[in-house]
């Protein structure tokens, strides 16, 4: 082989361990989840807003917990949650009430409390019509809070 012939292969061969060597492409687009966030298909604040309300409503009437919520300002309380849901469904809103683990601690509560408090909301989100993908997903992420908030085993 000529000499520029044996430059010329090596330098492809070096070309090849390089491209063997380089790193991986990044991801794909695809993999980015696509579409609307739980925010959007909760139908925004105003949507969060009026389930909070019903759900409160359910909670003032529920002996099994009501009596948590003896002399607590709902109004507060409703707009404190209406921030914390919008937020975590990934909307605008920021929630700037104090940590779960705080608020909740000392109060005592089982899961029997919180598995009721979850099916008030379940059946606010009903009463909304809200589809069962998004109850599920809003469901999911408050329900990944339990372990903050339940103090009694
Ligand atoms: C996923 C479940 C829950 C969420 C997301 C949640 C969220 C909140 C939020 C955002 C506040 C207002 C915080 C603040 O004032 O800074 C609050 C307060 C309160 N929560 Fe919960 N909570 C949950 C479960 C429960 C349960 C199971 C009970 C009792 C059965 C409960 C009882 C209370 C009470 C009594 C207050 C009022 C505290 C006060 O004003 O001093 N919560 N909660």
């Amino acid at each position: 082989m000529r000499p520029i012939a044996a430059l010329l292969v090596g330098a492809t061969l070096v070309g090849v361990a390089c491209r063997h060597a380089a790193p991986p492409p990044p991801a794909p687009a695809a993999s980015v989840p696509a579409g609307p966030s739980l925010y959007t298909r909760l139908g925004g604040v105003d949507a969060i807003r009026a389930v909070v309300g019903d759900f409160l409503g359910r909670v003032a009437a529920d002996q099994r917990v009501n009596a948590f919520f003896r002399g607590v300002d709902t109004g507060e309380l409703a707009a404190k949650l209406t921030d914390q849901i919008c937020q975590a469904a990934g909307g605008p809103c920021r929630y700037a009430g104090r940590p779960m683990r705080q608020v909740h601690a000392g109060m005592g509560i089982s899961d029997a409390d919180f598995d009721a408090l979850v099916s008030d909301l379940a059946a606010a989100l009903g009463h909304f019509n809200v589809g069962p993908q998004e109850k599920g997903d809003l469901l999911g992420v408050l329900g990944g809070l339990r372990g903050q908030i339940v103090t009694k085993r």
